[in-house]
């Protein structure tokens, strides 16, 4: 027997098992009330596109260092971001950054807007990077997909169509599961749950919190998805 995976269940294991990341406010800090910068937010998941969190990390140290707010980066000379970005790879991703700090100065008087809608007019933010933002930096419940999740949640629920068709299914699924308080949390918890339990290759579902409710793994074969299309 299965149960509906609930994000109660989910945040309780969030709450015991976040990793500590150098943008993030951990859940004890956020109950307490202290808010996200969403500078460091943005900052850290434009990084985070196309680069590893351990990859990411001196990086994003030392851009925090150097330009510690939205403003410093817009008053800062295009070729010194792109210095500093040496390393990252994806430059349009550096130009972009350097584009959308102006754009936060000069159209929002250096605050970040906080609805999906209006971080997605922003240069380099897409759909899931303004998702991202507005709920981890705003706590809106935006539902957050990148391939972490996309993996989540085909097996909990056993999708059968391959990837990439299923991403809006996929995506649809995910939004069932967010939940209208603590999403910034959520996100960051499926984020997490992905990238250290249900891996792509022998996920540990014994120490998993969604285990009984997951139709992959009543299947016995979670890690058959995502199903990909035949190449
Ligand atoms: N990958 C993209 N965004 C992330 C985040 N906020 N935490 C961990 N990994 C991520």
């Amino acid at each position: 027997m299965t149960t509906r995976p609930d994000s109660a269940a989910l945040l309780a294991w969030y709450d015991r098992h976040h990793r500590r990341l150098p943008w993030r406010i951990g859940p004890a800090d956020r109950a307490a009330g202290a808010k996200p910068d969403p500078y460091r937010i943005w900052l850290s998941e434009i990084m985070l596109q196309q680069t590893t969190v351990t990859a990411v990390k001196p990086y994003f140290d030392a851009f925090l260092a150097r330009w510690p707010q939205v403003s410093d980066l817009a008053a800062a000379d295009e070729a010194e971001v792109m210095k500093a970005w040496a390393g990252l790879g994806y430059y349009s991703r550096a130009r972009n950054l350097k584009a959308c700090a102006d754009a936060v100065v000069e159209r929002h008087g250096g605050r970040f807007p906080d609805t999906e809608a209006a971080l997605l007019t922003l240069p380099g933010i897409g759909a899931y990077t303004a998702a991202a933002i507005a709920a981890i930096a705003f706590d809106r419940p935006a539902t957050v997909v990148d391939g972490n999740v996309e993996r989540v949640v085909s097996r909990l629920f056993t999708v059968e169509e391959p990837l990439p068709d299923a991403k809006p299914a996929l995506k649809r699924l995910a939004a069932t599961l967010t939940p209208k308080r603590r999403a910034g949390d959520f996100a960051q918890a499926m984020m997490d749950l992905g990238a250290t339990l249900c891996t792509p290759r022998k996920p540990s579902c014994a120490l998993c919190p969604w285990s009984d409710a997951c139709l992959g793994r009543a299947a016995g074969a979670p890690e058959t998805y995502p199903r990909k299309r035949a190449k």
